[in-house]
Protein backbone atom coordinates (compact mmCIF):
# COMPACT_ATOMS: atom_id res chain seq x y z
CA UNK A 1 0.00 0.00 0.00
CA UNK A 2 1.47 3.62 -0.94
CA UNK A 3 1.73 5.83 1.97
CA UNK A 4 1.42 9.74 1.97
CA UNK A 5 4.10 9.81 4.33
CA UNK A 6 6.83 7.98 1.83
CA UNK A 7 4.97 10.50 -1.04
CA UNK A 8 6.18 13.33 1.10
CA UNK A 9 9.92 11.98 1.73
CA UNK A 10 11.55 14.14 -1.13
CA UNK A 11 10.37 17.32 -0.16
CA UNK A 12 9.69 16.25 3.61
CA UNK A 13 12.07 20.05 4.59
CA UNK A 14 10.09 21.87 2.21
CA UNK A 15 6.95 21.05 3.79
CA UNK A 16 8.48 21.45 7.29
CA UNK A 17 9.77 25.09 5.62
CA UNK A 18 6.46 25.69 4.80
CA UNK A 19 4.51 24.95 7.49
CA UNK A 20 6.98 27.17 9.71
CA UNK A 21 6.04 29.99 7.00
CA UNK A 22 2.49 29.48 7.59
CA UNK A 23 2.77 29.62 11.09
CA UNK A 24 4.33 32.72 10.60
CA UNK A 25 2.65 35.01 8.52
CA UNK A 26 -1.00 33.32 8.40
CA UNK A 27 -2.22 35.13 11.52
CA UNK A 28 -5.40 36.96 12.43
CA UNK A 29 -6.10 40.25 14.40
CA UNK A 30 -8.33 39.99 17.96
CA UNK A 31 -9.01 36.84 19.78
CA UNK A 32 -12.27 35.14 17.90
CA UNK A 33 -10.36 35.58 14.60
CA UNK A 34 -7.77 34.26 15.63
CA UNK A 35 -9.56 31.08 17.14
CA UNK A 36 -11.66 30.86 14.41
CA UNK A 37 -8.37 30.74 12.02
CA UNK A 38 -6.40 28.38 14.08
CA UNK A 39 -9.12 25.72 14.19
CA UNK A 40 -9.39 26.08 9.99
CA UNK A 41 -5.63 25.64 9.29
CA UNK A 42 -5.80 22.95 12.11
CA UNK A 43 -8.17 21.36 9.55
CA UNK A 44 -6.05 20.93 6.57
CA UNK A 45 -6.10 17.19 6.08
CA UNK A 46 -3.56 15.65 3.77
CA UNK A 47 -2.08 19.06 2.28
CA UNK A 48 -2.38 17.34 -1.16
CA UNK A 49 -1.78 20.75 -2.94
CA UNK A 50 0.81 21.90 -1.24
CA UNK A 51 2.67 18.55 -1.71
CA UNK A 52 2.05 18.84 -5.63
CA UNK A 53 3.78 22.04 -5.11
CA UNK A 54 6.88 21.10 -3.67
CA UNK A 55 6.87 18.08 -5.84
CA UNK A 56 6.29 19.45 -9.13
CA UNK A 57 8.79 22.59 -7.57
CA UNK A 58 11.38 19.66 -7.32
CA UNK A 59 10.72 18.17 -10.51
CA UNK A 60 11.08 21.06 -12.47
CA UNK A 61 14.04 23.07 -10.54
CA UNK A 62 16.68 23.53 -13.39
CA UNK A 63 19.17 23.91 -10.35
CA UNK A 64 18.33 22.17 -7.16
CA UNK A 65 18.35 26.11 -5.06
CA UNK A 66 15.48 27.32 -7.47
CA UNK A 67 13.12 24.84 -5.40
CA UNK A 68 14.38 25.95 -2.34
CA UNK A 69 13.86 29.44 -2.23
CA UNK A 70 10.12 31.79 -1.09
CA UNK A 71 8.22 31.19 -4.10
CA UNK A 72 7.18 27.90 -4.25
CA UNK A 73 5.94 28.54 -0.30
CA UNK A 74 4.37 31.20 -1.71
CA UNK A 75 2.45 29.06 -4.21
CA UNK A 76 1.80 26.22 -1.76
CA UNK A 77 0.27 28.95 0.67
CA UNK A 78 -2.02 30.49 -2.30
CA UNK A 79 -3.37 27.42 -3.14
CA UNK A 80 -3.66 25.89 0.03
CA UNK A 81 -5.81 28.90 1.27
CA UNK A 82 -7.85 28.91 -1.17
CA UNK A 83 -8.52 25.34 -0.68
CA UNK A 84 -8.99 26.16 2.92
CA UNK A 85 -11.78 29.10 2.12
CA UNK A 86 -13.36 27.34 -0.71
CA UNK A 87 -14.29 24.43 2.29
CA UNK A 88 -15.01 26.70 4.94
CA UNK A 89 -18.09 28.23 2.38
CA UNK A 90 -18.79 24.48 1.69
CA UNK A 91 -19.80 23.71 4.76
CA UNK A 92 -21.80 26.45 4.92
CA UNK A 93 -23.66 25.61 1.73
CA UNK A 94 -23.99 22.10 2.87
CA UNK A 95 -24.63 22.53 5.94
CA UNK A 96 -21.98 20.05 7.17
CA UNK A 97 -21.70 19.94 10.64
CA UNK A 98 -18.25 18.40 10.08
CA UNK A 99 -15.46 18.50 8.45
CA UNK A 100 -13.23 15.47 8.80
CA UNK A 101 -14.34 14.26 12.14
CA UNK A 102 -14.63 17.82 13.41
CA UNK A 103 -17.20 20.47 14.12
CA UNK A 104 -17.27 22.28 11.13
CA UNK A 105 -17.13 26.34 11.69
CA UNK A 106 -20.45 26.74 10.86
CA UNK A 107 -21.76 24.31 13.61
CA UNK A 108 -19.10 26.20 16.43
CA UNK A 109 -19.16 29.63 15.10
CA UNK A 110 -22.51 30.00 13.07
CA UNK A 111 -22.65 30.36 8.93
CA UNK A 112 -22.50 34.29 9.32
CA UNK A 113 -19.87 33.67 10.72
CA UNK A 114 -17.68 31.07 9.07
CA UNK A 115 -18.69 32.85 5.59
CA UNK A 116 -16.50 35.48 6.98
CA UNK A 117 -13.35 33.39 8.59
CA UNK A 118 -13.63 31.79 4.48
CA UNK A 119 -13.45 35.38 3.05
CA UNK A 120 -10.43 36.60 5.60
CA UNK A 121 -8.64 33.50 4.89
CA UNK A 122 -8.58 34.56 0.97
CA UNK A 123 -8.21 38.12 1.85
CA UNK A 124 -4.93 37.23 3.93
CA UNK A 125 -3.67 34.73 1.25
CA UNK A 126 -4.06 37.55 -1.00
CA UNK A 127 -2.73 40.44 0.78
CA UNK A 128 0.27 38.16 1.28
CA UNK A 129 0.57 37.36 -2.29
CA UNK A 130 0.38 40.60 -3.32
CA UNK A 131 2.85 41.94 -0.40
CA UNK A 132 5.51 39.93 -2.09
CA UNK A 133 5.11 41.06 -5.52
CA UNK A 134 5.43 37.85 -7.04
CA UNK A 135 2.71 38.82 -9.21
CA UNK A 136 3.07 35.85 -11.67
CA UNK A 137 2.65 33.45 -8.96
CA UNK A 138 -0.31 35.34 -7.97
CA UNK A 139 -2.18 35.67 -11.52
CA UNK A 140 -1.56 32.17 -11.89
CA UNK A 141 -2.55 30.92 -8.52
CA UNK A 142 -6.03 33.07 -8.32
CA UNK A 143 -7.65 32.81 -11.54
CA UNK A 144 -8.81 29.26 -10.18
CA UNK A 145 -11.40 31.09 -7.43
CA UNK A 146 -14.08 32.14 -10.35
CA UNK A 147 -13.48 28.24 -11.67
CA UNK A 148 -14.13 27.47 -8.21
CA UNK A 149 -17.57 29.74 -7.98
CA UNK A 150 -18.77 28.71 -11.27
CA UNK A 151 -18.50 25.17 -10.68
CA UNK A 152 -20.13 25.31 -6.74
CA UNK A 153 -22.92 27.38 -8.44
CA UNK A 154 -23.42 24.91 -11.40
CA UNK A 155 -23.36 22.10 -9.33
CA UNK A 156 -25.83 23.66 -6.88
CA UNK A 157 -27.88 24.53 -9.63
CA UNK A 158 -28.15 21.07 -11.11
CA UNK A 159 -29.22 19.29 -7.71
CA UNK A 160 -31.87 21.67 -7.66
CA UNK A 161 -33.27 20.46 -10.52
CA UNK A 162 -32.35 16.96 -10.50
CA UNK A 163 -30.79 17.19 -14.11
CA UNK A 164 -27.11 15.85 -14.92
CA UNK A 165 -25.19 15.07 -17.99
CA UNK A 166 -22.32 13.42 -18.16
CA UNK A 167 -21.15 16.69 -19.73
CA UNK A 168 -22.18 18.64 -16.83
CA UNK A 169 -20.55 16.22 -14.60
CA UNK A 170 -17.57 16.75 -15.99
CA UNK A 171 -17.63 20.30 -16.11
CA UNK A 172 -18.14 20.31 -12.19
CA UNK A 173 -15.48 18.47 -11.01
CA UNK A 174 -13.04 20.42 -13.69
CA UNK A 175 -14.03 23.68 -12.32
CA UNK A 176 -15.03 22.61 -8.30
CA UNK A 177 -11.43 20.22 -7.88
CA UNK A 178 -9.16 19.10 -10.76
CA UNK A 179 -8.68 23.36 -11.77
CA UNK A 180 -7.06 23.42 -8.54
CA UNK A 181 -4.97 21.24 -8.58
CA UNK A 182 -3.45 21.61 -12.28
CA UNK A 183 -3.04 24.63 -10.72
CA UNK A 184 -1.01 23.50 -7.61
CA UNK A 185 1.28 21.53 -10.02
CA UNK A 186 1.69 24.18 -12.56
CA UNK A 187 2.36 27.24 -10.05
CA UNK A 188 5.31 24.86 -8.34
CA UNK A 189 6.50 24.25 -11.91
CA UNK A 190 6.22 28.30 -12.28
CA UNK A 191 8.00 29.12 -9.42
CA UNK A 192 11.53 27.61 -10.06
CA UNK A 193 10.95 29.19 -13.28
CA UNK A 194 10.19 26.17 -15.72
CA UNK A 195 10.07 26.51 -19.22
CA UNK A 196 6.00 27.21 -20.55
CA UNK A 197 5.68 23.68 -21.74
CA UNK A 198 6.72 22.40 -18.53
CA UNK A 199 4.29 24.30 -17.08
CA UNK A 200 1.30 23.64 -18.73
CA UNK A 201 2.13 20.07 -19.00
CA UNK A 202 2.18 19.98 -14.88
CA UNK A 203 -1.03 21.50 -15.23
CA UNK A 204 -2.44 18.93 -17.37
CA UNK A 205 -0.59 16.71 -14.82
CA UNK A 206 -3.02 18.23 -12.17
CA UNK A 207 -6.11 18.22 -13.80
CA UNK A 208 -6.18 15.12 -14.65
CA UNK A 209 -4.99 13.53 -11.28
CA UNK A 210 -7.95 16.20 -9.64
CA UNK A 211 -10.51 14.30 -12.15
CA UNK A 212 -9.46 11.22 -10.63
CA UNK A 213 -9.51 12.64 -7.14
CA UNK A 214 -12.59 13.82 -7.29
CA UNK A 215 -14.51 10.95 -8.92
CA UNK A 216 -12.81 8.67 -5.91
CA UNK A 217 -14.18 10.97 -3.25
CA UNK A 218 -17.69 10.49 -4.97
CA UNK A 219 -17.21 6.52 -5.24
CA UNK A 220 -16.09 6.72 -0.83
CA UNK A 221 -18.99 8.92 -0.51
CA UNK A 222 -21.06 5.64 -1.19
CA UNK A 223 -18.30 3.40 0.52
CA UNK A 224 -16.76 5.09 3.30
CA UNK A 225 -18.09 4.53 7.22
CA UNK A 226 -19.44 7.26 9.23
CA UNK A 227 -16.30 7.25 12.10
CA UNK A 228 -13.95 7.57 9.31
CA UNK A 229 -15.96 11.60 9.96
CA UNK A 230 -18.38 11.89 7.58
CA UNK A 231 -21.27 9.68 7.31
CA UNK A 232 -21.84 7.68 4.15
CA UNK A 233 -24.28 8.84 1.62
CA UNK A 234 -23.81 12.19 2.03
CA UNK A 235 -23.85 13.12 -1.65
CA UNK A 236 -27.46 11.33 -2.08
CA UNK A 237 -28.56 13.48 0.76
CA UNK A 238 -27.51 16.62 -0.75
CA UNK A 239 -29.40 15.76 -3.58
CA UNK A 240 -26.11 15.14 -5.64
CA UNK A 241 -25.71 13.23 -9.02
CA UNK A 242 -22.23 11.78 -8.70
CA UNK A 243 -20.37 9.91 -11.26
CA UNK A 244 -21.94 6.27 -9.49
CA UNK A 245 -25.05 6.85 -9.88
CA UNK A 246 -24.67 9.10 -13.38
CA UNK A 247 -23.07 6.28 -15.03
CA UNK A 248 -26.42 4.07 -13.77
CA UNK A 249 -28.89 6.45 -14.61
CA UNK A 250 -27.06 6.61 -18.21
CA UNK A 251 -27.93 2.45 -18.52
CA UNK A 252 -31.43 2.14 -17.47
CA UNK A 253 -34.49 3.01 -19.42
CA UNK A 254 -36.32 6.11 -19.52
CA UNK A 255 -38.93 5.02 -17.29
CA UNK A 256 -36.45 3.39 -14.46
CA UNK A 257 -34.63 6.77 -14.60
CA UNK A 258 -37.47 8.89 -13.89
CA UNK A 259 -38.29 6.56 -11.45
CA UNK A 260 -34.94 6.66 -9.74
CA UNK A 261 -34.34 10.79 -9.81
CA UNK A 262 -37.68 10.92 -8.18
CA UNK A 263 -36.36 9.24 -5.32
CA UNK A 264 -33.27 11.35 -5.45
CA UNK A 265 -36.31 14.24 -4.67
CA UNK A 266 -36.59 12.44 -1.39
CA UNK A 267 -33.04 12.20 -0.41
CA UNK A 268 -32.96 14.96 1.76
CA UNK A 269 -35.34 13.86 4.28
CA UNK A 270 -36.07 10.11 3.88
CA UNK A 271 -33.23 7.69 4.78
CA UNK A 272 -35.51 5.04 3.13
CA UNK A 273 -35.05 6.48 -0.43
CA UNK A 274 -31.44 7.27 0.38
CA UNK A 275 -30.59 3.28 1.36
CA UNK A 276 -32.77 2.04 -1.74
CA UNK A 277 -30.46 4.38 -4.16
CA UNK A 278 -27.23 3.69 -2.86
CA UNK A 279 -28.44 -0.51 -2.97
CA UNK A 280 -29.47 0.11 -6.96
CA UNK A 281 -26.25 1.88 -7.36
CA UNK A 282 -24.24 -0.50 -5.74
CA UNK A 283 -26.27 -3.79 -7.55
CA UNK A 284 -26.09 -1.98 -10.57
CA UNK A 285 -22.38 -1.79 -11.15
CA UNK A 286 -21.98 2.08 -10.72
CA UNK A 287 -18.97 1.36 -8.50
CA UNK A 288 -17.36 -0.56 -10.67
CA UNK A 289 -18.48 1.87 -13.62
CA UNK A 290 -17.20 5.06 -11.79
CA UNK A 291 -13.63 3.66 -11.14
CA UNK A 292 -13.13 2.61 -14.23
CA UNK A 293 -13.47 6.11 -15.42
CA UNK A 294 -11.39 7.27 -12.69
CA UNK A 295 -8.63 5.26 -14.04
CA UNK A 296 -8.46 6.63 -17.19
CA UNK A 297 -7.56 10.20 -15.72
CA UNK A 298 -4.80 8.51 -13.73
CA UNK A 299 -3.67 7.08 -16.43
CA UNK A 300 -3.53 9.86 -18.49
CA UNK A 301 -2.12 12.23 -15.24
CA UNK A 302 0.95 9.47 -15.57
CA UNK A 303 1.23 9.67 -19.29
CA UNK A 304 2.37 13.65 -18.49
CA UNK A 305 5.33 12.13 -16.50
CA UNK A 306 6.86 10.46 -18.97
CA UNK A 307 9.69 13.39 -20.78
CA UNK A 308 10.66 13.73 -16.93
CA UNK A 309 14.20 12.16 -15.65
CA UNK A 310 13.74 8.98 -13.44
CA UNK A 311 13.99 11.34 -9.93
CA UNK A 312 12.64 10.71 -6.29
CA UNK A 313 10.12 13.79 -6.98
CA UNK A 314 8.59 11.75 -10.18
CA UNK A 315 8.46 8.66 -8.31
CA UNK A 316 6.35 10.39 -5.50
CA UNK A 317 4.09 11.68 -7.99
CA UNK A 318 3.72 8.46 -9.72
CA UNK A 319 3.13 7.58 -6.66
CA UNK A 320 0.48 10.27 -6.13
CA UNK A 321 -1.33 9.14 -8.86
CA UNK A 322 -1.58 5.20 -7.34
CA UNK A 323 -2.93 6.69 -4.38
CA UNK A 324 -5.40 8.62 -5.81
CA UNK A 325 -6.66 5.86 -7.09
CA UNK A 326 -6.21 2.96 -4.34
CA UNK A 327 -7.11 5.46 -1.16
CA UNK A 328 -10.25 4.68 1.30
CA UNK A 329 -10.50 7.90 3.53
C1 LIG B 1 -16.21 20.49 -1.79
O1 LIG B 1 -17.16 19.78 -2.49
C2 LIG B 1 -16.16 21.88 -2.36
C3 LIG B 1 -15.27 22.36 -3.24
C4 LIG B 1 -14.14 21.52 -3.70
C5 LIG B 1 -15.34 23.77 -3.78
C6 LIG B 1 -16.25 24.71 -3.06
C7 LIG B 1 -16.23 26.06 -3.68
C8 LIG B 1 -16.92 27.12 -3.23
C9 LIG B 1 -17.77 27.06 -2.00
C10 LIG B 1 -16.82 28.42 -3.96
C11 LIG B 1 -16.22 29.52 -3.09
C12 LIG B 1 -14.75 29.53 -3.22
C13 LIG B 1 -13.86 30.26 -2.44
C14 LIG B 1 -12.44 30.31 -2.81
C15 LIG B 1 -14.24 31.02 -1.23
P1 LIG B 1 -18.06 18.64 -1.85
O2 LIG B 1 -19.17 19.26 -1.08
O3 LIG B 1 -18.42 17.74 -2.96
O4 LIG B 1 -17.03 17.87 -0.96
P2 LIG B 1 -16.99 17.62 0.60
O5 LIG B 1 -17.56 16.26 0.75
O6 LIG B 1 -15.52 17.69 0.93
O7 LIG B 1 -17.79 18.69 1.27
MG1 LIG C 1 -19.48 19.67 0.83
Amino acid sequence: MILLDDIRRPVEDRLAAYEEFVGRHFTAEGELLSEMLRHALSSRGKGVRSLLVMLSAGMNAAVPAAAEGRRPALAALLVEMIHLASLVHDDVIDEADTRRGRPSANALWQSHKAVLLGDYILARAMNLGLASAQFDLVTHVCGTITALCEGEVLQDDLAGRHTMTREAYLDIVRKKTACLLGVSASAGALAVGAPRERVAAMRCFGEALGMAFQMQDDILDYTREAQTGKPANNDLREGKVTLPLLLVLDRVSEERRTELLGRLAQCRDDEAAVEYLHRTVVGEGGLELAAEVMRHYVTRAVGQLADYPDTPYRKSLADLCAYVAERDR
